[in-house]
C-alpha cells in the first residue's frame, strides 16, 4: 500500500517570505524575544493628508507629484477586518486608525462598524480609536461615535493661528480644529487626547498657552518629543523640547504633581494640576524611550505589517490576504513574525542620539 501525504497546508501562491514556517492555533499570549505582548495593533487607512506638517509631510517632500498608494494598493476594509480579527485572536485588545489622516478614507465609518464587531479572546469588545488632525471632525464625530468609535485623539500643535498654520502648512485655522474638539465631546467620544508635537524655535512658545487653554477643560493635553521619524523631517536633536523642559515650563505658572500610568505600556507620563484643573501628558520618546514595554503592531495602508514604527521594512501580509491563505495560515505568520520582534531603536538612539537611515515615513505607518 502506498502511504497517503496530507500535506499540512497546500502552499498555493504564498510568497516564500511570508508564508508561515508552521501552522499553530491563536491562544491570545503571543511575546516577543523581550518577553513584550502583543497588544495594540495600529492600523493605517490612508497615506495622504490635508496637512503638510512640517515635521511629517514637509511640502518639498510630499508634493503634487509624490508616489502615493494607488486605491487597488490599499486593503479593503474586508481585508483590514480580518486581519484585525486574527490579531484580536492573538490577544490585541485595542486597535487605532491611523494615516496619514484616517477621516480623508472614504466611507471609514463602515470599516469602525465592522471592527467594533470583534471580540477579544475572552468576549470583551476592544478599545476601538482613532488619531485625526480634527480637520473633518466637526462634520463627522456623530457617524463615528455611532459606527462604534469609543474615544479619539486630535493632534494640535499651536493656539496662535499664524503658529498653527506655520506647522500645518496648509493655512488650516486653530478654530476649526477646536470646533472638532468640542463635537466630538459633544458625540461622546471624550475625553479627546489633544497631541501636540514641540518643535523647538517652532511652537515651543506655545507650551504654556496650549495648558492654560485646555486647563479646566474635559480634554487631556498631551506633549510630544519631536522624533526622527522617516527621512523627510530632517531632524536635529537640538529640535527637540525635552519633556522635563516642558513640565518645567508649565508648573512655573501652574503646579503640578505627577501621576501613575493607567496601564503598562501607556505612552504618556502623566501629571495633574494641583488646584484639581485636570493632567496632562508627555509623551518622552526620545528622552526616555518607552521601548521595554512596547506592545504595538503596526499594520500600514497596503498591507505591511511593521513592528516598530521606526522599521526599515515591513512583512507582506497583502500578499496572503490576496493569494488565498487561511486565516491559520495568516495567524500563523503574525505569531512568527512577533516571536522573532526584537525591536527597541528608540532606546538604541537613546544611546547614541542620531537618526538612521533607510526608515520609513510616519505618514505611510501611521502614528
Ligand atoms: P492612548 O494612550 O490610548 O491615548 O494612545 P497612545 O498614546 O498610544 O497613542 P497616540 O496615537 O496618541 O500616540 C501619541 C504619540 O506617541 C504618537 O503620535 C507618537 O508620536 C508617539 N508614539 C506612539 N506610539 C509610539 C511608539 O510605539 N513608539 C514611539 N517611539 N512613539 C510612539
Ligand atoms: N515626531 C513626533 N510625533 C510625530 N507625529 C508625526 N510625526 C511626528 C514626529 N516627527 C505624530 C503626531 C501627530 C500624529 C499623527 O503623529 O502626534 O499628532
Ligand atoms: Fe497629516 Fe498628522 Fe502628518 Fe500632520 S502629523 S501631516 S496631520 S498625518
Ligand atoms: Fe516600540 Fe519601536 Fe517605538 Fe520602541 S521605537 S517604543 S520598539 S515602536
Amino acid at each position: 500500500m502506498t502511504e497517503k501525504i496530507i500535506p499540512i497546508f497546500e502552499r498555493r501562491a504564498l510568497p516564500a517570505s511570508t508564508a508561515p514556517l508552521l501552522l499553530e492555533q491563536a491562544n491570545g499570549e503571543l511575546q516577543d524575544t523581550r518577553a513584550r505582548r502583543l497588544h495594540d495593533l495600529r492600523i493605517s487607512v490612508t497615506d495622504r493628508c490635508n496637512f503638510r506638517c512640517v515635521y511629517c509631510m514637509p511640502k518639498e517632500i510630499f508634493g503634487k507629484d509624490y508616489p502615493y498608494q494607488p486605491h487597488a494598493a490599499l486593503l479593503s476594509f474586508e481585508e483590514i477586518t480580518r486581519v484585525a480579527r486574527i490579531f484580536a485572536a492573538h490577544g490585541v485588545e485595542k486597535l487605532r486608525l491611523t494615516g496619514g489622516e484616517p477621516l480623508l478614507r472614504k466611507n471609514v465609518e463602515r470599516l469602525i462598524a465592522q471592527l467594533a464587531a470583534i471580540r477579544t479572546t475572552d468576549g470583551r469588545t476592544l478599545d476601538l480609536t482613532l488619531t485625526t488632525n480634527g480637520s473633518l471632525l466637526e462634520k463627522k464625530a456623530r457617524a463615528l461615535k455611532a459606527a462604534g468609535l469609543q474615544r479619539i485623539t486630535v493632534s494640535l500643535d499651536a493656539l496662535d493661528d499664524a503658529v498653527f498654520k506655520r506647522m500645518n502648512d496648509v493655512d488650516f485655522a486653530v478654530a476649526d480644529v477646536l470646533r472638532g474638539i468640542d463635537a466630538a465631546h459633544r458625540a461622546g467620544l471624550g475625553p479627546v487626547k489633544v497631541n501636540m508635537v514641540v518643535k523647538a524655535g517652532m511652537n515651543d512658545d506655545q507650551i504654556v498657552p496650549m495648558a492654560r487653554h485646555f486647563k479646566n477643560t474635559p480634554s487631556i493635553l498631551r506633549f510630544i518629543e519631536y522624533m526622527d521619524v522617516g527621512a523627510s523631517n530632517g531632524w536635529k536633536m537640538d529640535q527637540v523640547i525635552a519633556s522635563q523642559e516642558v513640565i518645567r515650563r508649565i508648573a512655573d505658572v501652574m503646579p503640578l504633581d505627577a501621576l501613575p500610568a493607567n496601564y503598562v505600556g501607556e505612552t504618556a507620563n502623566r501629571w495633574r494640576y494641583r488646584d484639581g484643573g485636570g493632567e496632562i501628558g508627555v509623551i518622552s520618546s526620545v528622552t526616555q524611550a518607552f521601548c521595554d514595554d512596547c506592545s504595538r503592531a503596526r499594520l500600514s495602508t497596503e498591507g505591511k505589517l511593521f513592528t516598530c514604527l521606526f522599521a526599515s521594512h515591513g512583512h507582506d501580509l497583502r500578499a496572503l490576504l490576496r493569494g488565498n491563505a487561511s486565516d491559520l495560515e495568516i495567524s500563523s505568520t503574525i505569531a512568527q513574525i512577533w516571536r522573532a520582534r526584537g525591536d527597541r531603536y528608540s532606546q538604541l538612539r537613546t544611546e547614541q542620539t542620531r537618526p538612521a537611515a533607510g526608515k520609513v515615513e510616519m505618514s505611510y505607518i501611521g502614528g
